[in-house]
């Protein structure tokens, strides 16, 4: 069984919380500082009066694990208690690494010569105290020595966290950078949705001008709609080309091992934060149609007015518009609308790691390939019922690129033919040989055979 001792080097933010969640969790606790008559914690918590304060080389001497929680500009001062840390548990728990070259705990792992194990730098001293403080309760862990590392996974369970076995030291690079990336996965992708919406929205007001009918009364709601519709729909269509693109680029090379060009590599990798961008502007769509539709402002193309007579004074007789109702392609398209919404709303839920982990591979693929595309079959149905009509009456090309249910139909279409051809019996075997691992000798193979390969095994697996 683990000893239940545990040092602390340390009696900053860190130090602390980490002390209280463990002796509220059992352990036997003892802080090390360079001035321990000086640090009255018990002041801070009262559950100090029983987690004594030592100097740092008693405080080594305490247990077989010491927790290391100075900052690590001080880590050199460690170098004198190399003989009494030999043999030790040493966890390193810094986020901010200070060395580009090599990580923290490898710097700590030369000055002490100790066995270190990089863990707990990816939670905040708040999180160690308060268990309704948000943030992941995963904690990575990673060494060079294997039975540190499982003592420390088991103190990480102990404590109530979830270990991450992160491999060996080396990790540690990636993993104090970890903590102080915000949200690095959806940058670009986030960039992207937002650049793509400001160009459409500047479109349409470009149309405005062009069109010469300027109504800035109705750009809140009536004009912009257009523009997110647009944006959403486009970016469904960016989710599902890429994994297009690299299918022809696997046919291009006639081997799934040669590495995409970065740019595809890095767009395959942001299909999910892009369609849950276009998620949002679909949810944006929806409420603002809706606003409009029941405003009694509606579409008139999509409705028919029913009049009724009234009788005036002196017999005049008027039609008065009484309510409207769809026609039937204007029923359609809602019904296009709504299905698409809901389809979108499942792809989106299917991606909520809590219920990823319940689906198998088959079932992930099923979810995001088919329901993918019928989500995008469905949405430009949605929006050709709206313009299409419109289209066939004009004679001006210019004319057709000002509409912007004909700007959101290319990209989707392009997608939509892209996937009618890879399903072409003669390039969806050679493809899929491809996919099983076979080389495939296509006659532009033949004349590049000398040509060397560079394989990315992280970039072929993505597709
Ligand atoms: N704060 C957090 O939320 C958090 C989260 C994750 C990771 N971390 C990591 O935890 C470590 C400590 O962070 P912290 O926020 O607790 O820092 P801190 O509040 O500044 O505390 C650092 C402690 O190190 C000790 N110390 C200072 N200079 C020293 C020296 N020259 N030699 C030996 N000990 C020295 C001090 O204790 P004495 O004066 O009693 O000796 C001090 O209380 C850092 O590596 C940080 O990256 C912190």
């Amino acid at each position: 069984m683990d000893s239940k001792k545990i040092s602390i080097l340390g009696t900053g933010d860190f130090a602390r919380a980490f002390a209280l969640r463990a002796f509220k969790c059992n352990y036997d606790v003892i802080m090390g500082s360079r001035d321990p008559s000086n640090r009255s914690l018990e002041v801070i918590d009262r559950y100090f009066s029983d987690i004594e304060v030592v100097d740092i080389d008693s405080c080594i001497k305490h247990s077989d694990m010491v927790i290391v929680a100075i900052r690590p500009i001080h880590y050199s001062t460690l170098s004198q208690f190399k003989k009494q840390l030999r043999g030790k548990v040493i966890v390193e728990v810094s986020n901010d690494t200070i060395d580009k070259e090599i990580s923290n705990a490898e710097q700590l792992c030369e000055y002490t010569g100790a066995r270190v194990v990089k863990g707990f730098n990816v939670l905040s001293s708040w999180a160690l105290l308060s268990e309704s403080f948000g943030g992941s309760k995963n904690v990575f862990i990673c060494s060079d020595d294997a039975e540190a590392k499982t003592r420390v996974m088991q103190l990480t369970r102990n404590i109530g966290f979830t270990p991450i076995d992160r491999g060996m030291l080396r990790s540690a690079r990636d993993i104090e950078h970890t903590a102080a990336k915000i949200f690095p996965e959806w940058i670009s992708p986030t960039i992207f949705a937002w650049v793509s919406f400001l160009l459409f929205t500047l479109w349409s007001i470009a149309r405005m001008f062009m069109r010469e009918t300027i109504d800035w009364s109705s750009f809140p709601l009536r004009r912009f709609n257009p523009a997110v519709c647009t944006t959403a729909i486009f970016l469904l269509a960016c989710c599902y080309l890429p994994g297009e693109l690299a299918a022809f680029f696997q046919l291009y090379y006639g081997n799934k091992i040669k590495r995409f060009p970065n740019w595809l590599d890095r767009w395959l990798k942001s299909r999910k934060q892009i369609g849950l961008w276009a998620f949002f502007f679909a949810t944006f769509h929806m409420i603002i149609s809706v606003l409009i539709l029941a405003s009694g402002n509606p579409y008139h193309f999509l409705v028919v007015a029913k009049y009724k007579d009234y009788n005036l004074e002196g017999n005049i007789t008027v039609q008065v518009p009484e309510r409207y109702a769809f026609y039937k392609h204007g029923e359609i398209m809602l019904l296009a609308g709504v299905v698409t919404y809901i389809s979108m709303a499942i792809l989106a839920v299917s991606t909520i790691p809590s219920i990823l982990e319940r689906l198998n591979w088959h079932e992930f693929a099923l979810i995001q390939s088919y329901l993918g595309y019928f989500t995008l079959a469905v949405g430009i149905t949605h929006v050709l019922i709206y313009g299409a009509p419109w289209w066939i009456t004009l004679t001006k090309p210019f004319v057709l690129i000002r509409s912007f249910t004909f700007i959101s139909s290319i990209l989707p279409l392009t997608v939509l033919f892209f996937k009618i051809i890879l399903l072409l019996p003669c390039v969806f075997r050679p493809l899929r040989q491809i996919r099983a691992g076979k080389e495939a000798k296509f006659l532009w193979q033949k004349k590049k055979k000398s040509k060397k390969y560079f394989i990315n095994h992280e970039a072929v697996t993505s597709v």
